[in-house]
């Protein structure tokens, strides 16, 4: 949805304070296992997503300035729409006031919406703390209260989603998520960079989850290879715990062959892990659901900084990240 001739001059005066911050997120291991029970890893990128106040308005509406998109809560709507009318749903219902809810809210993402990367859920997260703390409500600040925020406009956007979008973006840092919530924060290793690239398409996550889900009731080399995912998580839980990021990469590496054998790669996701690998990352993989969506590398010792703009050339979007400890 362009806003081209939208008027956008009631979000020129953002108040630098309070504001409200969320992360995105990259599973670094465990995706669609995760939707059986299995425990992913999931790197939140920091402060991807900031939104800020810009006064009063007749209902909650929301301009988000890199995605070039302009929401107004509404029930009736399209899915934008209906979404930020949850989010509003979910405040009212943690007990904030219309007053607090009405506003005008720019929103800064340094992530791309629809890659994958649970922008849908940082949205939510970020406008629901920024306007908890309008209204004095810093008690809902923490993960396990912020993730409220997002509970509901997700299953607008993912039906049944595992939850691990909207625990990542509340809780920052490295997490192990199991269907239901965060297992445990890790919060003892060593400082990774991560680069998350853009394939070029929207991962149809809905679609590939129904799929595979259907997979693994019909067929046995399906199940088989999720559990094989299933392990995997467990030995690159270990491994990150252990500070063994060469092991941790090890583990990303063969994840990704498995998520390939599901035929939930593609050319494009292809290309940008040899790219990655071929750099001297110790880890590469397609992230999140496949079929489109991103590739997360991770790197140690190697700079990735070189490698980013040689990424760019063939990716719209690429960063890197600095995923250290949320409470080290
Ligand atoms: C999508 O980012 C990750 C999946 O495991 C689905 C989910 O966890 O909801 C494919």
């Amino acid at each position: 949805m362009k806003n081209m001739h939208e008027d956008l001059s009631g979000f020129d005066s953002p108040k630098p304070s309070p504001e409200g911050r969320a992360c995105a997120k990259a599973i670094l291991l465990g995706e669609h296992a995760v939707v059986f029970g299995a425990p992913a890893l999931i790197a939140a990128l920091p402060d991807c997503i900031i939104s800020h106040d810009c006064g009063p308005s007749d209902l909650l509406d929301v301009y988000i300035e890199s995605w070039n998109l302009r929401i107004k809560a509404d029930s009736l709507g399209n899915e934008n729409s209906r979404a930020l009318a949850a989010i509003d749903k979910s405040l009212e219902g943690l007990g904030i006031s219309e007053n607090f809810r009405r506003r005008r809210v720019l929103v800064k993402s340094r992530i791309p919406s629809q890659a994958g990367l649970g922008s849908s859920a940082g949205l939510a997260i970020s406008a629901g703390r920024l306007i908890a703390g309008l209204a004095g409500r810093d008690d809902l600040a923490a993960p396990e209260k912020s993730v409220l925020f997002a509970e509901e406009s997700e299953k607008i956007f993912h039906g049944k989603a595992s939850g691990a979008d909207a625990a990542a973006a509340a809780a920052g840092g490295i997490v192990v998520f199991k269907k239901g919530g965060i297992l445990e924060q890790i919060n003892d290793f060593p400082k990774l960079q991560l680069l998350v690239a853009y394939s070029g398409s929207r991962p149809p996550t809905r679609k590939l989850v129904e799929r595979i889900s259907r997979q693994r009731e019909t067929d046995q080399k399906s199940r088989r290879l999720l559990d094989s995912l299933e392990n995997l998580s467990l030995e690159g839980i270990s491994a990150l715990k252990a500070g063994d990021i060469n092991l941790l990469g090890k583990t990303m590496n063969n994840a990704h062959r498995f998520l390939s054998d599901l035929d939930l790669s593609t050319e494009k996701i292809e290309n940008l892990v040899k790219r990655c690998r071929n750099a001297g990352a110790l880890g590469a993989k397609l992230t999140g659901a496949g079929g489109g969506g991103c590739i997360a590398a991770v790197f140690m010792e190697k700079d990735p900084a070189n490698l980013l703009s040689e990424i760019r050339d063939i990716s719209s979007w690429a960063d890197i990240f600095t995923i250290q400890p949320a409470r080290p």
